[in-house]
């Protein structure tokens, strides 16, 4: 139902009724308008326990969290199927004894733009590591991944050039490019011939074609073996953001381009710290002239505090343990190839998911508001994804697998999910 004020005077908003979707497109004759009704939508999903966004974590990311429940207003325990802390390191001892020791060294924050004195050595030693994984000549460390995304391309593409990406990119792909000025143009998702379409109608243009690694929504791979030739034979660069792939794909960990071999055909490499490192940042690699230009001209880097030094010491000790040890790897590869048998065996559309990134398509927009509730309601906690991270009518759950989870973890999580859809048909 789309929003009409008139039909909405004097009364109450029913949730049901509404989508997120109708509040993001909706225009009304006052900025704050779209709030005013939007306030009045979350009133009634909380009244019906539908609210399950933004509850405070009393715990960090294990496999097993502590949560403020709203709905019961209690703290209890859930199997936590949502964080990204895909080989736990957030919590690895020697992880936390760096952190602990470069507080007391550098203390709590940078302070300070890169440019000017928020460039500490932490940093700039995890710069170097960075290029090692990633086997590229430099790299860039951003504050989060986010910003990395909308610096490098706002800071890149100009009005008039063309950025054309596959339809599922990360927002953060998408906002850079809006606010470079550059005209957006999409392919299908992993489509080669649609993307040969759109490269060839975009002739003499400057064209940088951007792709996630692993599918951020859907956990599939960007079909870099077509993708490739097709930039280099229409001369487009190539973007690759392996934010969801770096340290689990590629034998060194660099990410989905080295798992296909094909690291030096990228000419811009993406990574969060946000994921698999159990930190926050982000960071590009590439050529380092190109670097040394992105350093001076994205704005979300010189315009925003650097990362702190005990985050970038933290990374640095993460990176140290991964290369000595990859039997945490080895261990969530175990795992997502057991959850993703699992939960085929029972019979759930997990669509074309490579990783452990894994989602379990529901359909409509009130089949997973019921949905999450019920699980949350028996202790599971997993990504619960609707507009606008994923189109209309595509509304998933989205569990993140970790090195960490017990096969009894996996077993019970199943056994939730099997249950709660029994229970709400589409
Ligand atoms: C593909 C992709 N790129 C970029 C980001 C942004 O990263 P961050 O959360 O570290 O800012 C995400 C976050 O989920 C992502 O999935």
């Amino acid at each position: 139902m789309p929003l009409n004020k008139k039909d909405l005077k004097g009364q109450r908003i029913d949730c049901n009724d509404f989508s997120m979707a109708d509040f993001a497109d909706y225009r009304g004759e006052d900025l704050f308008e779209a709030a005013d009704y939007f306030w009045e939508y979350v009133a009634d999903a909380v009244k019906k326990k539908y609210m399950i966004y933004i509850q405070p974590m009393m715990s960090g990311p294990r496999t097993e969290l502590k949560v403020y429940d709203r709905n019961t207003r209690s703290v209890r325990k859930f199997l936590n199927f949502c964080s990204y802390n895909y080989l736990g390191y957030s919590f690895h001892p020697e992880v936390i004894q760096t952190v602990k020791e470069t507080l007391d060294e550098f203390g709590t924050g940078a302070v300070s733009a890169p440019l000017l004195s928020g460039y500490s050595e932490p940093i700039s030693r995890l710069e170097q590591e960075l290029s090692r994984l990633k086997g590229m000549d430099s790299s860039v460390v951003f504050p989060t991944g986010y910003s990395t995304n909308v610096g490098i391309l706002s800071g890149l593409l100009k009005p008039g050039d063309v950025a054309v990406l596959d339809i599922l990119s990360h927002a953060s792909i998408y906002d850079g490019v809006r606010l470079s000025g550059a005209d957006i143009k999409v392919f299908a998702h992993n489509n080669p011939s649609h993307l040969e379409r759109v490269l060839r109608k975009a002739g003499k243009k400057r064209v940088m074609v951007c792709v996630e690694g692993v599918y951020s929504m859907d956990g599939d791979l960007a079909n870099l073996p077509e993708i490739i030739p097709l930039c280099q034979k229409y001369g487009a660069k190539l973007l690759v953001d392996e934010a969801h792939a770096t340290l689990v794909f590629g034998e060194n960990g660099g990410g989905v381009a080295e798992h296909f071999g094909a690291e030096n055909e990228v000419d811009i490499s993406i990574g969060t710290f946000s994921k698999s490192f159990g930190a926050i940042g982000g960071f590009a690699s590439g050529e380092e002239k190109l670097m040394t230009y992105l350093r001076m001209f994205s704005r979300s880097y010189v315009f925003s505090c650097a990362m702190a030094p005990h985050t970038a010491a933290g990374i640095l000790k993460v990176l140290e343990i991964f290369k000595k040890d990859p039997s945490e790897r080895d261990r969530l590869w175990d795992n997502t190839r057991i959850m993703h048998k699992k939960l085929k065996q029972a019979g759930f559309d997990i669509g074309n998911t490579k990783s452990q990134v894994v989602p379990i398509m529901v359909g409509s927009d009130l089949r997973l508001r019921e949905i999450s509730m019920r699980i949350q309601q028996r202790g599971l906690y997993t990504g619960v994804v609707t507009y606008p991270a994923v189109s209309k009518n595509k509304t998933r759950l989205r569990l993140s697998v970790s090195s960490k989870h017990t096969t009894d973890q996996m077993d019970e999580c199943v056994h939730i999910l099997k249950q709660v859809f029994s229970e709400v048909k589409d």
